[in-house]
């Protein structure tokens, strides 16, 4: 992708396969869910116009609702209002943060759930920017921006972030970046008006206080005035000093991550090998497409992340984002490793203890990323009534991922194919002497990677095809305390063969699928599943110069299925195309948390009005 804008096997023994991998079963109750809509809902007969102006344009990254108890207390908070304009490019909006003490909001700290509502108001020119949100320094939401329109652009994304409770609950500064760029000269005018509102519902019969963290610590730079992620160019991670409470028994890492600048393709950049087939002018990037975000407690790897590719609204190509986005483009996915097992080293108090979040990928020279990755996370630990000790049991970890790299050229290098594929198994497991007992950790990991690229046109044509798969699972005493079973397959073909024509263009047609079961340690069952396809072109106006697009055509269908264990189901069909929404179908029991885009925001299988 052009950005314009070594076999390493097992130390001791074989690690045996994960139980954990999405079963049929799961899968198929997300497919029989969409397949099973209702027919009510079908007579729904779009408005059809030829107005142009829905003004303001309803953008949205379809997701899940969170699921809080119905008919019970709640109060809403406004947490933040905010412009991110002129003068916002790495100044963040910081706001101090209390608890809500009116008494509809329920017990502080014994709320059955909170919801963020994040809604963001644009009018103008502006490139798609990235955004996160940070409570007392830990990172609770990675966000990125529509691409606005000139009549205006408006999206609500709605978060569960009832596992941050602790933090919740205790004074703190709420900081939101949300680096923006105003410039006359680049025609760039785009405002992004913020309010962040929270909903904190009181327990009631039916819907108790869930079992969240006794404790949350950061994993950050803990800055009190720039964004608080770790900005990682090279392969030295971002470290945090961490000291855990004596009496720990648990203790998990959520870890947030995005790749960004050379690194917001990742998943199409060239393995170095293979890079000098293509001419330099061209302009692709090298270290490949393999990226692994890892997690290390005293320097010592103890899980890993293999994310999902996040497409943001100007990804690839832009016109094929608005108004319906890829998935994760305003609520990015996260992951989870439980780092119990290391509680016998953290909690040794002879020496101090840290952790590092850190990226690996494939360069062959000196740093293996470029610039750069956004991460960030934080520890959820649960405490006993005494001291924690014990021991690590088995420890089969490599440093690095097993990778394998292949590829050719034909004979005059004017069509060039790679392969990589990379796997990984990972256990970890300890022996923990608690106050309630002994207690045996056993954390896995089973992970599967291949990706095929394929390039043409002295590399203006490219097409990838990526599959991550693999499954996470905790045991604390047999019982599974965090499960995560993935499969994130992405094809990209990518058309940019008349780039650099005066009124040239580009375009691309994309497929990309979520299916994750999630079991976490702080929150119910959830699985998901998320179908995708995007194709679209986009019209540039002179060569060299600004490079607007000045007109192009984008489509994008998605179905969308949520099942979670408390038996809450979401189910969407919706699609857009040309600027404006084709259709959109909601149903199932969370179905009014997040309805349908208003009639008139819908103009039918024709689309909008166009760019
Ligand atoms: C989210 O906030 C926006 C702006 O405050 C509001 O218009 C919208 O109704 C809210 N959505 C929900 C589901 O509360
Ligand atoms: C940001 O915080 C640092 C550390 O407290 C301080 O040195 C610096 O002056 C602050 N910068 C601004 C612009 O407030
Ligand atoms: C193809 O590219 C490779 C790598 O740069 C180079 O070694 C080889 O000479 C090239 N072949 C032709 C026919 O240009
Ligand atoms: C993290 O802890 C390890 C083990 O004590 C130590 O060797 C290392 O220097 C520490 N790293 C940082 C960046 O402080
Ligand atoms: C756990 O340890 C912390 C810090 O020492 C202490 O404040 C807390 O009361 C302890 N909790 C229990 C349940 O013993
Ligand atoms: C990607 O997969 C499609 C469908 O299976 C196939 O037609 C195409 O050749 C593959 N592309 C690459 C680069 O492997
Ligand atoms: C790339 O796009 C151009 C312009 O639309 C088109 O002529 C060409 O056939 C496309 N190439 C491929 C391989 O689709
Ligand atoms: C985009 O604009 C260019 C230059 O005016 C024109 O040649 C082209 O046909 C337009 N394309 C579309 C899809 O409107």
């Amino acid at each position: 992708m052009m950005v314009f804008k070594v076999a390493i096997i097992a130390l001791t023994a074989a690690v045996g396969c994960v139980q954990g991998q999405m079963s049929d079963e799961e899968l198929q109750r997300l497919l029989s869910g969409l397949e099973n809509r209702p027919t009510a809902l079908e007579k729904r007969v779009p408005l059809m116009t030829d107005d142009p102006t829905v003004a303001p344009l309803i953008d949205q990254q379809l997701f899940a609702p969170p699921v809080v108890p119905t008919g019970g207390e709640s109060c809403e908070v406004v947490l933040l209002e905010h412009s991110f304009g002129d003068g916002s490019y790495g100044v963040p909006a910081v706001v101090p943060y209390s608890p809500p003490s009116d008494p509809s909001c329920g017990e502080v700290g014994q709320w059955a759930a909170i919801s963020l509502n994040l809604s963001v108001y644009s009018i103008g020119t502006q490139y798609d920017r990235f955004g996160s949100i940070y409570l007392s320094h830990v990172e609770i939401w990675h966000t990125s921006s529509a691409e606005p329109t000139k009549t205006g652009t408006i999206w609500n994304t709605i978060k569960d972030v009832t596992h941050f409770t602790p933090l919740f609950a205790q004074e703190g500064d709420l900081l939101m970046d949300f680096t923006n760029i105003i410039s006359k000269d680049l025609l760039l005018d785009g405002v992004f008006d913020v309010t962040i509102t929270a909903t904190f519902y009181a327990p009631t019969s039916d819907f108790g206080t869930p079992a969240t963290a006794d404790f949350i610590l950061p994993l950050s730079n803990l800055s009190p005035n720039t964004s608080n992620l770790f900005v990682l160019d090279s392969d030295e991670g971002g470290t945090t000093d961490v000291s855990l409470p004596a009496n720990t028994t648990e203790a998990y890492i959520e870890v947030f991550c995005s790749g960004n600048s050379a690194e917001e393709f990742w998943y199409q950049n060239t393995p170095d090998e293979y890079l000098s087939y293509i001419p330099e002018s061209t302009g692709l990037v090298g270290k490949g497409p393999f990226r692994e975000v890892q997690v290390l407690v005293d320097g010592i790897l103890a899980g890993v992340v293999w994310p999902f590719a996040v497409i943001y609204t100007g990804g690839i190509t832009p016109s094929n984002w608005r108004p319906l986005t890829s998935y994760g483009a305003y609520d990015a996915p996260t992951y989870w490793i439980d780092a119990t097992p290391f509680l016998p080293i953290l909690l040794d108090d002879s020496t101090p203890h840290n952790i590092t979040l850190q990226v690996r990928g494939q360069g062959t020279d000196g740093a293996s990323i470029n610039s750069n990755w956004f991460v960030s996370g934080s520890v959820h630990g649960r405490v006993g009534n005494g001291p924690t000790t014990g021991r690590m049991t088995v420890y089969l970890a490599e440093d690095a991922a097993e990778l394998e790299v292949t590829g050719g050229a034909s004979a005059d290098n004017s069509t060039l194919s790679t392969k990589v594929v990379g796997k990984r198994h990972l256990k970890i497991e300890s022996e923990l002497q608690t106050a309630e007992g002994v207690i045996y950790v056993s954390f896995a990991q089973d992970l599967g990677y291949q990706n095929d690229g394929a390039y043409a046109d002295d590399g203006w044509l490219q097409w990838t095809n990526q599959s991550t798969t693999g499954q996470t699972v905790s045991t604390h005493n047999g019982r599974t305390v965090l499960r995560d079973a993935f499969d994130y397959p992405l094809q990209v073909s990518s058309n940019y063969s008349l780039y650099e024509l005066q009124y040239g263009g580009y375009g691309s047609e994309i497929s990309q699928n979520y299916a994750r079961a999630i079991q976490l340690p702080t929150g119910p069952y959830q699985s998901f599943y998320s179908t995708q396809h995007a194709k679209g072109w986009i019209g540039m106006d002179d060569w060299p110069g600004l490079r607007h697009a000045i007109n192009g055509t984008g489509e994008t269908t998605q179905e969308f299925a949520y099942i979670d264990g408390r038996g809450e189901t979401y189910f969407r069909d919706a699609g857009a195309k040309n600027d404006g929404w084709t259709h959109d179908l909601v149903w199932g029991t969370l179905r009014d948390a997040d309805p349908p885009v208003p009639d008139k925001q819908i103009f039918g299988p024709g689309g909008g009005p166009g760019f």
